[in-house]
């Protein structure tokens, strides 16, 4: 099967906007990890670690006995990873530029984590299997993902938010990734022959009314998509930049009091089982 084409640009703009939304879901992953029973002394892979935040959530439950070797195919994450590590003198992390799913053998982990990872796999099922490969018997697999990016208001108050709304769908869409695959994670665990916890986590992430972060993020989050609604001919540039800053800037700094769109979360664990 074809790999996804990934939906948001790669570069600065990215990674902060990964650090900025790291904040948000710190909560529910760290919740996720303790359920899942990663703690002192594990030695954890974290798949698509991006600019390292949960690595280094992970690198905090596990201390110094344990170890995080986070795994992403971009060079450039890996990079502000690796910066941010050193800068914070954390001794028990590394980062490899790899593809997670075609880790050469050696070792085995205790665990496997992931977070907005599994939804760019093309075959998620394929991939929690190799991933499996990696961890010994009775380890553990825990991913958190987004099961729904839900429009909270019904009364149309938000225009500008919903057609960006709309257009990340139609990305995320186009490229393959799975915007709705956190709903998917137990049955698609199950059908890897791992054995899932039927008590996942979830949780409805809200942005805040009327408020610069909201605006902020969601910003973010539209111009790290922006060359692939131009490449997929969604909008122009011109188009989305005048939509952020002018459009979008009102709606939640000036118009609305209502909360806006949300993210429905599903955390979910597995153990491999004995071989
Ligand atoms: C949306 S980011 C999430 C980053 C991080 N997990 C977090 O929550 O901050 C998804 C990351 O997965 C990486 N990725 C996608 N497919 C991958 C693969 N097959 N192997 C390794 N990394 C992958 C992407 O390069 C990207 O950095």
């Amino acid at each position: 099967m074809k790999d996804a084409d990934y939906a948001f640009r790669r570069g600065r703009g990215e990674y902060e906007r990964l650090i900025d939304q790291a904040e948000i879901f710190g909560p529910l992953t760290e919740r996720m990890l303790r359920s899942a029973g990663i703690g002192a002394g594990m030695h954890v892979l974290d798949i698509g670690c991006g600019a390292g935040d949960v690595s280094f959530l992970v690198s905090a439950l596990v201390g110094p006995e344990g170890s995080v070797t986070g795994v992403d195919v971009d060079g450039g994450a890996i990079g502000v990873a690796e910066h941010r590590r050193a800068a914070h003198g954390i001794a028990n992390v590394s980062f490899r530029q790899a593809d997670a799913r075609y880790l050469d053998p050696g070792r085995l982990f205790d665990a496997a984590v992931g977070r907005f990872v599994l939804m760019f796999m093309p075959d998620p099922t394929e991939a929690l299997r190799s991933f499996a490969e990696r961890i010994r018997p009775g380890g553990i697999l825990a991913f958190c993902e987004q099961a729904a990016l839900i429009a909270a208001p019904s009364d149309n108050s938000q225009p500008a938010l919903a057609a960006l709304l709309a257009l990340f769908t139609s990305v995320f869409e186009r490229s393959g990734a799975r915007p709705d695959i956190g709903a998917e994670l137990y049955s698609r665990m199950r059908d890897a022959g791992l054995r899932p916890d039927p008590r996942p986590l979830a949780e409805f992430v809200l942005y805040p009314a009327r408020d610069a972060l909201t605006f902020r993020r969601w910003a973010l989050f539209a111009r790290s998509m922006l060359p692939k609604i131009v490449e997929y001919g969604l909008g122009t540039e011109e188009e989305i930049r005048h939509g952020i800053e002018h459009d979008l800037r009102n709606e939640l700094l000036v118009a609305t009091g209502l909360v806006p769109l949300s993210w429905l979360m599903i955390g979910q664990w597995a153990r491999v089982p004995e071989r």
